[in-house]
């Protein structure tokens, strides 16, 4: 039998790494995930498993130590790695800058040294659309330049990809994903986005207030130069932001070049408005949701969605699920962590 080719994957208890590695497991891969879980939880490691009655390896472990970073390299033989452990607070990365610059360029640091010393050549990094900060045209493709970026999370993720640029010299392929707006959570309902405190992001925030943990929703703005007023986004189902991971390692495995960057947005191409998405929540879920106008969030980009040709052609990809689809999910999850099911 050929062997399985063998995935680490950095903050696989996270949102978006823990439906990779079901992704991943599901395809056949063989997995070990490290996770700090300093901002997530061992149930979720259970979750993954209980999905897809599949066994992967887990160890709690912060990629900013490097000595535990060697330890997991020296004991496994990793074909690639998928990049996930992060902070992604906008808001916080604002308050804390040194800690986000810290964290995140710091621990991807300690992966490439050690990439390079187990000649481990094949990455995905998980990036951002907020590297793209307010793009000129819209939908925006990969071509367009990097804005100054609205905030230190922002420029964490343009640095990091530049990084990643210079160490494709050295040997190390990468894969860059551009995340839109990731949201919803496993159909399955036994996993999902675990938010620290008050939510900062827009589906958290909805589910939690119409499961009534939050009084009270506020729209950052209604005045923008949009349909409606409020801002427009790329929403994408976590599940298939999850399966692209697995093609971009296929896409990887394919190339002959030792060295190699590429970006790639991963949205849907769908602009869908703040205001639309209330709407279609309530619709598809029949809960009521108290939501107010309030005034512009500070450091919000008006408008952007992705052109996902690139993505569709290289990576043979395509979103799967809809809007109203990844709402009744990410409500799904909400009221299972609540009891309300
Ligand atoms: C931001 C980042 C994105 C990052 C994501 C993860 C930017 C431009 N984007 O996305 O790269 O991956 O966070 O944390 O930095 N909204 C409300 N009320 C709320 C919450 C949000 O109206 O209570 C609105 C926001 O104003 C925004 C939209 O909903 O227009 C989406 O907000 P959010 O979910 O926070 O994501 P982004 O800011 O788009």
């Amino acid at each position: 039998m050929k062997k399985k080719n063998h995935v680490l994957v950095t903050g696989g208890a996270g949102y978006i790494g823990a439906h990779t590695v079901i992704e991943l497991l599901n395809a056949g891969y063989e997995v070990t995930a490290i996770d700090s879980l300093e901002r997530s939880e061992i149930r979720i490691v259970e979750g993954v498993k209980s999905i897809t009655g599949k066994e992967f390896g887990f160890h709690k472990v912060d990629c900013l130590d490097e000595s535990a970073m060697e330890q997991v390299f020296a004991t496994h033989r990793f074909d690639s790695v998928i990049h996930f452990a992060a902070y992604k607070s906008v808001n916080e990365s604002v308050e804390k800058p040194l800690l986000y610059y810290k964290n995140n360029l710091g621990s991807l640091m300690v992966l490439l040294d050690a990439m390079k010393r187990y000649q481990v050549r094949d990455l995905i990094f998980s990036s951002s659309c907020t590297v793209y900060g307010q793009p000129d045209q819209i939908p925006v493709d990969e071509s367009a330049p990097f804005k100054k970026a609205e905030s230190p999370y922002g420029a964490s993720k343009q640095l990091c990809e530049r990084i990643l640029e210079d160490v494709a010299t050295e040997g190390i392929r990468v894969v860059s994903l551009r995340y839109f707006n990731p949201i919803g959570a496993h159909p399955s309902g036994l996993i999902g986005e675990l938010p620290i405190g008050v939510p900062n992001n827009l589906v958290p925030y909805v589910t939690q207030t119409a499961a009534g943990v939050r009084q009270q929703l506020t729209v950052f703005g209604n005045d923008y130069n949009t349909t409606d007023g409020s801002c427009l986004r790329d929403f994408i189902h976590v599940c298939d932001v999850a399966s692209a991971h697995v093609n971009a390692i296929d896409f990887l495995q394919e190339q002959k070049s030792a060295k190699l960057f590429e970006a790639f947005n991963l949205g849907t191409g769908v602009g869908v408005s703040v205001l639309e998405l209330v709407k279609k929540f309530i619709e598809v879920t029949g809960v009521n949701l108290n939501y107010k106008i309030g005034p512009r969030r500070p450091g919000d980009v008006e408008k952007v969605y992705a052109d996902p040709k690139k993505v569709m052609n290289g990576l043979k990809w395509k979103a799967k699920y809809d809007l109203g689809q990844s709402l009744q999910h990410a409500w799904q999850w909400e009221k299972k962590i609540r009891g309300l099911v």
